[in-house]
């Protein structure tokens, strides 16, 4: 919030934005509280943006367009240059195929100009743990957490996670592929608000996380969660698709409950200790 400079106060200045510096300290202070009880945890833009103006301008706009001149009497139309349209999912798909290993495949990421995610997230999470591991950890999107610390599940819930792996043995930091794993997420930037994705940023995104799993090669991947599964199934439900294997670019995968979820729903954490037994058995299996 430090980098917040306006204010909004619904009940002292109705629909109205106000200069920090024009506010004392005091009434500063208040607003910035106010506005962490209405949710607020960071100032996304350096100035306000007054939406019950905008509101306004499409009709304005639409008021001030001039008719168009009548069929009859063509004029002449000056050549202006008019935007084109990028495909972003093909741009993107262009760049992940264009990556030979892991390290060009994150700066392809970071140069990768289309995603508006970019603009409100801190920093790009690309991903943790051991590149080598034999299990890949898909999730949904980094958190707060994840984006002030630029990496994936290090906040409560991947607390949660480092637990659940420690029970069969796995760690994110173990250099024995056999023990490690290797984490990463569907979107590389946090949605504002933590909000869910949109099947859009999926679509956009998705030829850099099929990408990153052909380059980390794992024997197994875990779908985290319902946007896990959405974004590499095409479906979701997590509660009807755990408990089985399912086969994800030519491999096993297993959709397992997301630790948030478990985080809240503590008595579904019996259903997610049987699916870690059987993840368990298939690496067994698998030589
Ligand atoms: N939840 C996720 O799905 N991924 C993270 O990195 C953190 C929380």
């Amino acid at each position: 919030m430090h980098r917040a400079r306006w204010a909004f106060s619904s009940a002292r200045r109705r629909h109205s934005f106000a200069p920090m510096d024009e506010l004392g300290y005091h009434d500063a202070l208040a607003m910035l509280d106010w506005q962490i009880e209405l949710g607020a945890d960071e100032a996304i833009l350096d100035a306000p943006v007054d939406r019950f103006a905008l509101e306004d301008q499409p009709r304005q706009a639409a008021a001030s367009v001039p008719a168009a001149a009548p069929a009859s009497t063509p004029t002449a139309q000056p050549s202006v240059p008019q935007p084109v349209a990028v495909d972003a999912a093909e741009v993107a798909r262009a760049a992940a195929s264009a990556a030979t290993d892991l390290a060009s495949l994150r700066a392809a990421i970071e140069a990768f100009a289309y995603c508006p995610l970019r603009e409100t997230a801190k920093q790009l999470v690309f991903a943790d743990g051991n590149p080598s591991a034999r299990v890949m950890i898909v999730g949904e999107a980094p958190g707060r957490e994840e984006d002030l610390q630029g990496k994936p599940f290090v906040g409560r819930a991947g607390q949660l996670l480092d637990r659940m792996l420690a029970a069969i043995g796995m760690d994110r930091r173990a250099e024995d592929p056999a023990h490690a794993v290797y984490i990463t997420n569907m979107l590389p930037w946090r949605p504002p608000q933590n909000r869910d994705p949109t099947p859009e940023e999926l679509a956009m995104l998705g030829p850099f996380i099929r990408r990153h799993i052909e380059l980390a090669d794992p024997d197994i991947l875990v779908l985290m969660g319902n946007w896990a599964c959405q974004g590499m199934m095409g479906t979701r439900g997590i509660t009807r698709l755990r408990g089985g294997w399912v086969e994800v670019m030519g491999r096993p995968a297993i959709p397992m409950f997301h630790p948030a979820y478990l985080l809240r729903k503590p008595h579904d954490k019996a259903k997610a200790w049987q699916d870690l037994l059987s993840l368990q058995a298939r690496l067994r299996s698998i030589p």
